[in-house]
């Protein structure tokens, strides 16, 4: 399926589109590629509520591809230099890309470096502002093709999206789907505990890479589409005790991939460790059930449904608050909107 092969012969015009979108957590991860921007293993996620980008774009036909980006009031060189990248790459199936001039202003609801997937985010509202520019009319593929281009900026990406749950190389590895879950389970929480807002010390994009050659490859293979069979199960049948296992399972073996890599690396603080020991500790004490999960940082989402809320969340603030430097709380969304 090529869906970009409509806009081909696309006619650069001015147009400013403006979408919200937001980050997602996943619960069975991506970590690895094969081929250009596939994943090696399907992944699962839910999408975030609070946690959201929002960006403005103007379009305008250039001389030659032009990109100049505000992230939050300010001219930000960087992010410029990471859509100008994306958009070349796009130049085979969208050749008028070349001259294209595109003004960006964007803004996060949530700090940077806090374990929320701002790329997740940011890419994906990127991507609705490209596919808006593209169609005049929401026909039945505009969230498949704004997902097509959101993965081919940023991987996890693609299943900002869709609200609720999504699957990403399931039904295919070209865009994500939504997932529909038990009603229990339709409105988990996710906390997150900020343990360090330091920068990471090594991208995903690196540590993608270093799937490539590691040892335990295809064993973190076998065991991720298992992960993801049971999870599909567990949340069709509102299982959080095995929802919240597999999380957990799904979390160290990232990390677990992290530092047993050729080039090894560990982004897990002592303070990631502590937390994780008091969640469980609580969670058999009190028999509530509390999840953890870890992005690639050092950061933990908590993972528990609305039924426990209260409890939890007392647990969250006096036990956790002393070892964090930031809570933020955050819980299912209903995906993107045109802003
Ligand atoms: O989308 P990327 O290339 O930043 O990779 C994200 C990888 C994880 O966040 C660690 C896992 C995931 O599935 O979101």
């Amino acid at each position: 399926m090529n869906l970009l092969k409509p806009f081909h012969h696309f006619e650069p015009k001015t147009a400013v589109c403006s979408w919200r979108s937001p980050s997602n957590i996943a619960l069975v991860k991506y970590w690895g590629k094969k081929g250009h921007q596939l994943p090696a293993n399907p992944s699962l996620s839910m999408t975030l509520k609070e946690c959201f980008t929002e960006t403005e774009v103007k379009f305008e036909s250039a001389p030659k591809l032009f990109v100049a980006v505000e992230f939050e009031g300010k001219s930000n060189e960087k992010f410029a230099g990471k859509i100008e990248k994306y958009l070349r790459s796009l130049k085979i199936e969208l050749p008028w890309i070349e001259g294209l001039s595109v003004k960006i202003q964007t803004k996060n609801t949530f700090p940077h470096g806090t374990g929320i997937a701002s790329s997740a985010s940011g890419m994906s509202a990127f991507a609705l502002c490209l596919t808006d520019y593209l169609q005049s009319s929401m026909d039945e593929d505009f969230m498949k093709r704004a997902s097509y281009l959101s993965r081919l900026a940023s991987g996890s990406a693609c299943r900002s999206i869709y609200g609720g749950f999504t699957t990403w190389g399931d039904e295919s590895d070209l865009f994500a789907s939504p997932f529909e879950v038990h009603k229990e389970l339709a409105h988990l929480h996710d906390t997150i505990v900020v343990v360090s807002s330091a920068e990471k010390s090594v991208s995903s994009s690196a540590g993608h890479e270093r799937m490539t050659e590691h040892a335990f490859r295809a064993a973190r293979y076998v065991q991720a589409k298992n992960n993801f069979d049971r999870m599909k199960s567990a949340l069709k049948s509102g299982d959080m005790k095995e929802v919240g296992t597999i999380t957990e399972n799904e979390a160290m073996s990232l990390h677990a991939m992290m530092m047993t890599a050729p080039d090894s690396f560990t982004l897990l603080k002592p303070q990631t460790l502590l937390a994780i020991e008091l969640i469980r500790d609580f969670r058999r004490m009190s028999g509530l059930p509390l999840y953890f999960t870890l992005d690639a940082g050092p950061n933990l989402h908590l993972i528990y449904p609305e039924t426990d809320a209260r409890k939890i969340e007392t647990f969250i603030e006096y036990e956790l608050g002393p070892i964090s430097e930031k809570i933020i709380k955050d819980s299912r969304g209903e995906g993107p909107t045109p802003c």
